[in-house]
């Protein structure tokens, strides 16, 4: 599985001492990033070979077209 992901923020974020112990999210969902904020658990039923699109309220849908492989690759060489 993939998903496409943006992001807003255009420079790095300080993680200070009070940040210690702190899990950072991997999944790109968060609205709290760097930190896991628990939404990674609306990916937990994606399919791996298919690449999702996350609405705000992190719903999913799966994204269709890019190069043309079955669900959508997302290496964009259609676009
Ligand atoms: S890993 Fe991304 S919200 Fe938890």
């Amino acid at each position: 599985m993939a998903r496409l992901i943006k992001i807003k923020e255009r420079h790095p974020v300080k993680i200070t001492e009070e940040d210690v112990g702190k899990w950072i999210c991997a999944c790109g969902l968060s609205k709290a990033k760097p930190f896991c904020d628990g939404s990674h658990r609306a990916c937990a039923a994606e399919v791996e070979e298919k690449t999702y699109v996350y609405a705000e309220d992190n719903t999913a849908s799966e994204k269709k077209g890019g190069c043309g492989r079955e669900g959508g690759c997302g290496c964009r060489r259609n676009e």
